[in-house]
């Protein structure tokens, strides 16, 4: 597993290019793949506001678009002070690629850090297994 600095160096340099003009709530995000490969998404916001996309968004479709769908970590970087957490639309798409134990760091521009394990963060999740339980009759 890469070190989590050479994430949070990556999501800090991609959420300066954050689109965000109306909400100024620049954030950037960087995973690390099972394959050790970094992956990079900043949020993208429209005037149409609900048609937002969140920086976890971009970064887990950048993965995705390079052929990989397993995510071992990942870095979320805000300005700060104080480090953010993920909206609850992210944690589902994180989860459809995300093993219980996998890290994701939170982190802001002056060096805080909160770690947790995926787990933690989404606890009772909705997934695939859940899928498997229907009944097709047709
Ligand atoms: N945002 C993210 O990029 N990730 C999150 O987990 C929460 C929110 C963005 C969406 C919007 O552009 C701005 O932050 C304010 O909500």
């Amino acid at each position: 597993m890469l070190a989590k600095d050479i994430l949070i160096d990556q999501a800090r340099a991609v959420r300066e290019r954050a689109y965000a003009p109306y909400s100024h709530f620049q954030v950037g995000a960087c995973i690390e793949s099972k394959n050790g490969n970094v992956y990079v998404g900043c949020n993208v916001e429209n005037a149409s506001y609900g048609l937002t996309v969140c920086a976890e968004a971009n970064a887990i479709a950048a993965m995705v678009a390079g052929g990989e769908h397993e995510i071992v970590q990942m870095v979320v970087v805000i300005e700060g002070p104080g480090v953010s957490s993920c909206c609850g639309a992210c944690r589902q798409r994180l989860n459809e690629f995300t093993d219980p134990e996998a890290l994701i760091h939170f982190c802001d521009l002056v060096g805080n850090v909160k770690t947790l394990q995926f787990q933690d963060l989404f606890p009772y999740p909705f997934g695939p297994q859940d899928l498997s339980k229907r009944v097709i009759t047709s």
